[in-house]
């Protein structure tokens, strides 16, 4: 009796000895420091996880409750981690920024950039290109204040106001088309010295051309993650790549027109047009064809969707939120009186540039996804070469832990002793080597636009009972339309 009682406890011992040991074996063989990931399904992965959220960055903040800061996630064939928390956000964008420099390699980038996303300012890798095209583009998207190019982009901002100002006054048309219009002249005069007739025909398709590709770009697509999905696609990615096209030859016949060959190599250049020609032409390493550098124009032009879009986001919270608009009325008569508002007020008027960081808050997300270019690490949890990267400021942005009621429209929370403060954890622009080449331009251009909006009108909708989704950006064409009261 007492032999088979400690046979049994023997049998028991050794069985679980060996689950521990395989368990183990497994722990190791899978790397022991791998982000925690949750069980997947064949084929489309942890896909299905996204489904029944507004945004899947939603997603994304649910999942690091059960698993972690950095987890880690298969999205249909291709690898993902989602690093949460500020602290980690750094380590990825700015102690390793140089591990995780590169973009994803998704087919539909190839095919907007006519089969090679290097072409892209936003989607390629990081290359001495690269850092070419950026170091060439910081002066004209981030001028520096009391400079020649910031008085002028001032001016520019200002005409432009006015000019939507007036629009909006007898505004027949839709409120995101008057915005996009006045925008894309202001980038226009700005980064090629062109002005256009904004009701013009060709420069209206320029207009709505470049809007669509944007909502597109902004889009998540199944396909990016099941390239055998992209047949279903094939249409519309046509059809996208036609109005690329077309955008292409607006901008040959009019904003290059004869320049590049009647630009003499020896002068300074006037505008970012010419800073292209120049370093084209002159032949310097690393080398830009001309080609590529008409894509990299084309993208910073196309930077005036993002700010119409935001625009148009931002007076869909300011019509249901009265009370802000008062205070934005308030502080403008107060400092400014009939003057009008001008992009170097920005520093006298914190509520109201407040009000611009407030629906930034909102509307952030990592829309544009890194790579990592080797094998490194996070919080100390393993990340492999090729890993598509997601840093997840949705959350930064929405965090109870880190903002007072975050889905509530607060201006006042980026106010201390009536000064803007911009806390260590808003990084809605990203950060590093990649970060956003336009947030500068977003910053100024719509503070002149909503200063001259407010020092006019009240913005008012027939029914407000709408919701505002948060975590995006890019609206469809057609979209919210408000009144714009004369004050
Ligand atoms: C509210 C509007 C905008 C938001 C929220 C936004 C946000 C972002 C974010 C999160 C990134 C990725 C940063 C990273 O990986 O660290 C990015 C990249 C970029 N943005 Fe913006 N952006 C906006 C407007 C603009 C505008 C107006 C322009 C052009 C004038 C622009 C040009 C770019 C470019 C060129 C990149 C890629 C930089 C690189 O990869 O080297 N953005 N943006």
């Amino acid at each position: 009796m007492f032999f088979t009682q400690f046979t049994l406890y023997l049998i028991a011992f050794v069985v679980l000895a060996t689950v521990f040991a395989i368990a183990e074996a497994m722990r190791t063989r899978q790397g022991k420091y791998r982000p925690p990931s949750p069980l997947k399904l064949p084929i489309i992965g942890h896909l299905h996880l996204m489904s029944g959220y507004q945004v899947p960055y939603q997603a994304f903040t649910s999942l690091s409750k059960k698993f972690g800061s950095v987890f880690g996630l298969q999205l249909g064939y291709v690898k993902c981690v989602v690093i949460n928390g500020q602290k980690n956000i750094r380590e990825a964008l700015v102690t390793k920024g140089h591990h995780f420099d590169s973009r994803p390699n998704f087919e539909r980038y190839q095919q907007l950039f006519s089969g090679n996303k290097e072409n892209s300012l936003a989607f390629c890798n990081w290359s001495t290109t690269q850092k070419t095209r950026r170091d060439m583009l910081k002066a004209y998207t981030f001028p520096r204040a009391f400079t020649n190019r910031f008085y002028t982009l001032e001016e520019l901002v200002s005409s432009g106001t006015r000019s939507v100002v007036a629009a909006l006054s007898t505004n027949t048309t839709s409120t995101k088309s008057v915005i996009s219009r006045h925008c894309a002249n202001i980038f226009t005069r700005h980064f090629c010295s062109k002005s256009f007739d904004v009701d013009e025909a060709t420069f209206v398709e320029m207009v709505d051309n470049y809007d669509e590709i944007f909502y597109e770009v902004n889009q998540g697509y199944a396909a990016d993650f099941l390239p055998f999905l992209l047949p279903f696609h094939e249409k519309n990615l046509k059809r996208v790549n036609g109005l690329t096209h077309k955008i292409r030859d607006f901008v040959l016949d009019h904003i290059i027109e004869g320049r590049f060959d009647s630009f003499d190599v020896q002068a300074e250049p006037d505008d970012y047009v010419e800073s292209l020609i120049k370093y084209v032409k002159s032949g310097e390493s690393p080398q830009l064809s001309w080609d590529s550098a008409l894509f990299a124009l084309e993208d910073i032009i196309g930077g005036h969707s993002a700010v119409a879009n935001f625009l148009v986001k931002l007076f869909a919270f300011l019509a249901k939120e009265p009370q802000v608009q008062e205070n934005i009325h308030k502080e403008i008569d107060r400092v400014l009186g009939t003057k009008e508002v001008s992009i170097s007020h920005r520093t006298l008027l914190p509520y109201t540039e407040a009000t611009i960081f407030e629906a930034i808050r909102l509307i952030a997300s990592p829309i544009v996804p890194r790579v990592a270019n080797r094998d490194s690490s996070i919080n100390g949890l393993e990340i492999e070469k090729g890993t598509v990267i997601f840093l997840n400021n949705y959350d930064l942005s929405m965090s109870p832990q880190l903002w007072d009621e975050p889905e509530k429209f607060k201006p006042e929370r980026f106010i201390r002793e009536e000064r803007l403060v911009k806390p260590e954890h808003f990084l809605p622009f990203g950060g590093g080597r990649r970060s956003c080449m336009g947030y500068k331009m977003v910053q100024l251009v719509s503070f002149g636009i909503l200063g001259g909006i407010m020092q006019n009108f009240t913005i008012g909708a027939d029914d407000t009972s709408y919701t505002v989704p948060v975590g995006s950006l890019a609206l469809p064409k057609d979209t919210f339309t408000f009144k714009f009261v004369r004050r």
